[in-house]
Parts: C-alpha cells; structure tokens; sequence
C-alpha cells in the first residue's frame, strides 16, 4: 500500500528537525509530498533553510521544500530562538544547503495541491505556528473539505504554558490562525504540552540514541543534547520534551495516545493570555466536538518507535 500523502508545514527549530528526520525515515508509511516552512521558532529565511539542510541531511534532496510566510497573520512575530539557538538548530553546523527552497510560495503550493489531489487524500502535518494553513483557509476556501486531517503540536490544557503562563508556543506565535484552523471544521488533532512534556528524551533515552551510528543519528543526539542543555539553563525543569516528533509518531503509531473528542477555541484578544487554548470535553449543541485533543502518550513505547525509525538510517 503506498503510503499517507502527506505534507509537513514547519519551523525548524530544534525539535522540528527531529520531527523531520522521523518522518523521511518512513518513506513506505508517508509519502511526503512536501515540506512548506513559516517563520516562527526563527526568521522565515531560516526556517526555510533549516528544512533544505534537513532534507540533504536525510538523503532526500527529492523532496521540495517551500517557504511560506514570513510573519503572523495580525500580532507581531515572536521567536524562540531561546530555545533554538540562533540558528534555529542548535549547535548543528548550519551551513548553505546545496538546493534552496522552490520559487512558489508555500500557500500558493498548498492551495494548488489540495485542489489538484482527489479529495480526502492530503494530511497537514504541523509543527509550527499555523499561518500557512490559516492564509492558505482564508484565500480559498473550498480546500478545507479536501484535507483529509490536520495533525498539529500545539496548544496547552493541563500543563499550562511553555511560552506564557497559559499559551503554548505555536499557539501563542499566530493565535488568529490557529483560530482560523479550529474554527474551519477540519478533522484536527491537537497534540499539546499535554502529551509532549510525557515524550521528554531523558539521558537513558539520549544514550540509546548516541549509540546509532548514523549521521542522521548523529545529528539528532546532538539537537537533543543542545535542547538538554538549554532546559536546564532556562531552569525548565526536567529532559527536553520531544515536541514535534509526537506529530510524526501519532501518523505512524496512533496507539501511542489517548485522545478524547473536545470543543477547542483560541484564546486571540486578551493580552494576558493571548494564544491560550480552552479544551471543553463536555461537548454540547453550543460547544460542539471540533477537535480531538490528546491526553495521554506511552512514552516507552515513543522512545522505541524513535529509536527504529532512527535505525534505519543505518
Ligand atoms: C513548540 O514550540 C516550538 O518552539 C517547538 O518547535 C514546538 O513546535 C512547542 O511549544
Ligand atoms: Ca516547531
């Protein structure tokens, strides 16, 4: 069976390049279709840089990359290269890529392949701030019921937040966008800080990957070191959380989660809480399921998935 037509709209972005290289390890399972970038974790140029380095890093130069846009949809950009490093990969050497993204932009791509592709085939992946996804909503439409499911790291319910007290980053980053998508009716699937601080990549976890050989191995042992480094600098508290590969690793093993049906809806004016995500799971008439938000994750289980997709890198 050819694998789930897919495309991964990013931030590269330490955890995003995990993602990335997770992803571009399971070619049978996703045909990835294309990588489409938005600035979020650093600038749009970078991100869209990262991504082409990842690509190459992966062997799959193949794989068209397309960078999308470069601010939020209404409120100032904000970055996390604090967690990030300047570059957005850590301290991954981050050089020129030998192939730079595609002309088209990335709504411009999105819009043209949803519309070529037979309804009900493409799933957006993503794990970033939703602004490609929102602009790409809002200047047509009649894509929406053509996606076949939405699939994002984003937003924050028990946990509270990681970027302000109550917002998660990607959420709080575009949060007229991330509206825009809750409020479309897609098929969503919210994985939040919920889950992702269970997928936290202690160092018994980063010592079973150090012992892979591979550069992609290599270079993801390194991406997690840098992000334990920084935790522990910023005094998070506790092993990086692997936030965007959970993204991945529900496409290619949703039995890691437990996620519940729930009425989602996008904290976009209070400037306390701005991005902020109010999860009801007593759905009703009036608060009808507009999403599935997940609950749990078995984090054993998502540490040996990681592990053997990193392995066949070889
Ligand atoms: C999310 O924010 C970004 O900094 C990460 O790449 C991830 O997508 C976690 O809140
Ligand atoms: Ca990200």
């Amino acid at each position: 069976m050819p694998g789930l037509p897919l495309i991964l709209d990013c931030d590269p972005g330490v955890d995003d390049a995990v993602a990335l290289l997770l992803a571009l390890a399971a070619p049978e399972a996703l045909d990835l279709l294309a990588i489409t970038t938005v600035a979020g974790n650093v600038g749009g140029d970078l991100t869209a840089r990262n991504a082409c380095l990842i690509r190459e890093l992966a062997g799959r130069p193949d794989i068209p990359v397309f960078a999308g846009q470069d601010r939020p949809l209404v409120r100032p950009p904000v970055a996390a290269d604090h967690f990030h490093g300047a570059s957005g990969l850590g301290d991954l050497p981050a050089g020129v890529p030998t192939q730079g993204p595609e002309i088209r932009p990335a709504v411009d791509y999105l819009i043209s392949v949803l519309r070529d592709r037979p309804p009900g085939e493409v799933t957006i992946a993503v794990t970033g701030p939703m602004t490609n996804l929102a602009e790409a909503i809002r200047r047509a439409p009649d894509v929406v019921p053509r996606i076949r499911q939405v699939v994002a790291m984003g937003g924050a319910r028990r946990e509270g937040g990681n970027i302000t007290a109550s917002a998660e980053y990607n959420i709080h980053a575009d949060p007229h966008a991330a509206d825009i998508v809750v409020r479309a009716g897609l098929d969503l699937v919210l994985l939040g800080l919920d889950v992702t601080h269970q997928v936290a990549a202690t160092e018994a976890r980063r010592d079973r990957i150090a012992r892979l050989r591979s550069p992609q191995s290599h270079a993801v042992r390194q991406l997690l070191a840098f992000s334990a480094r920084t935790e522990a600098e910023l005094g998070t508290g506790g092993p990086p959380p692997l936030h965007d590969p959970c993204v991945i690793l529900w496409l290619l093993a949703p039995e890691i989660f437990t996620l519940r049906p729930c009425h989602l809806a996008v904290e976009t004016e209070s400037p306390l809480t701005l991005g902020h995500t109010a999860v009801e799971f007593r759905t009703s008439e009036r608060l009808p399921a507009n999403a599935r938000w997940a609950t749990s994750a078995d984090s054993d289980a998502a540490f040996a998935r990681i592990e053997a997709l990193l392995e066949r890198y070889g």
